[in-house]
């Protein structure tokens, strides 16, 4: 009921405009959010990748209805790409790319302009020595981004893709793209979709989880394991053992401000960690979705909004 209420904040104009103005918002944004501009999330992640952690960033913003919006948003992405590059920052640092934001939700022609968008990433990407990997957005967009993803691959094999768990229709994707070298981020779902196309129930969507994390693993993919689920963490450790993988050939991905001891754990332990790194004004949405995944960082939130500390 929450993750709905929340969920659907996050498409509110109205809310966004009281929440995104209110100074009191900053302590929140500040522990989910690297800062506003290109500087801010080069600092960010280079603090990130001197403690062993591996980072994927996104300009944040989605659902982009102008083409002007869609272009910047392109921009954005090759001058952050430049920037890592300049400071010796692309060996640990890739880019996590929305689709809606680079044009897929332009009607018609929302494909093809989303398309030519991301191949512009891809290719300066590809010259600074680094990835993109493409956020999964709400269900009515993946067989465009799986057709996008899939053009892609054939310039950028390594371009990584994004699956939910709680859908129904995932495990057959995961199928399909368990195949070698392909860089897979299963993650349970951030959107709230209806019973007729995803498991509503979490001990549900925890066994699809795992039934999908046991396909990538046993596959000559590279699978991403994308929870802060320690169950789901455990069950990874134990099935990555059991398949015989080494730690390299697999990563665990976190977002940034969330179970930050965990990820330095795993570090310690000697895997791979990802962190998900979002930077840029267009937070909203963003923080409303983290908000609906776990109360207490809603609790946070309001305190943040209500204190007049
Ligand atoms: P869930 O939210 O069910 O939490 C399970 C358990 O994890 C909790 O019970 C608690 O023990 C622990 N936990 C979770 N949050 C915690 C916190 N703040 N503090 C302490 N413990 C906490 N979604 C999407 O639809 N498309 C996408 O492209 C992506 N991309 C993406 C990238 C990365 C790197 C991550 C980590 C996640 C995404 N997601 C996503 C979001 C994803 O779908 C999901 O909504 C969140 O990761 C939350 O799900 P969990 O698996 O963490 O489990």
């Amino acid at each position: 009921m929450i993750k709905e209420l929340l969920v659907s904040a996050s498409k509110s104009k109205k809310l966004e405009k009281v929440v995104s103005t209110s100074p009191l918002s900053k302590g929140v944004v500040n522990r989910f959010v690297a800062g506003y501009s290109t500087a801010d999330a080069v600092k960010k992640v280079t603090e990130l990748h001197k403690l062993g952690i591996y980072t994927t960033i996104d300009r944040l913003g989605e659902s982009t209805l102008d083409r002007k919006d869609a272009d910047a948003t392109v921009a954005a992405y090759k001058e952050l790409l430049r920037a890592l590059a300049d400071a010796g920052q692309t060996h640990m640092a890739e880019v996590s790319v929305k689709l809606s934001a680079v044009g897929q939700a332009l009607g018609e022609d929302g494909e093809k302009i989303a398309l030519e968008n991301a191949k512009q990433i891809v290719e300066v990407a590809n010259e600074v020595g680094t990835t993109v990997t493409f956020d999964m957005e709400d269900h009515t967009t993946i067989d465009s981004t799986l057709r996008i993803l899939a053009e892609i691959r054939k310039l950028a094999p390594t371009t990584g893709g994004v699956l939910q768990a709680q859908l129904h229709r995932t495990s057959s994707d995961v199928a399909n793209n368990a195949y070698a070298g392909s860089r897979i981020r299963l993650c349970k779902g951030a959107y709230a979709e209806g019973p007729d196309v995803a498991y509503i129930e979490r001990t549900e969507i925890d066994k699809a989880y795992v039934r999908d994390m046991r396909t990538l693993l046993e596959s000559d993919g590279y699978p991403m394991l994308a929870t802060h689920d320690p169950r789901l963490i455990e069950i990874g450790q134990a099935l990555a053992t059991s398949t015989g993988r080494a730690k390299e050939t697999f990563e665990f991905q976190m977002l940034l401000g969330v179970r930050p001891e965990e990820q330095k754990r795993l570090v310690e332990l000697g895997y791979k960690v990802r962190v998900y790194v979002p930077y840029g004004d267009e937070w909203y949405a963003y923080l409303m979705r983290r908000m609906a995944e776990k109360p207490s960082n809603l609790a946070l939130f309001v305190k943040s909004l209500v204190s007049k500390s």
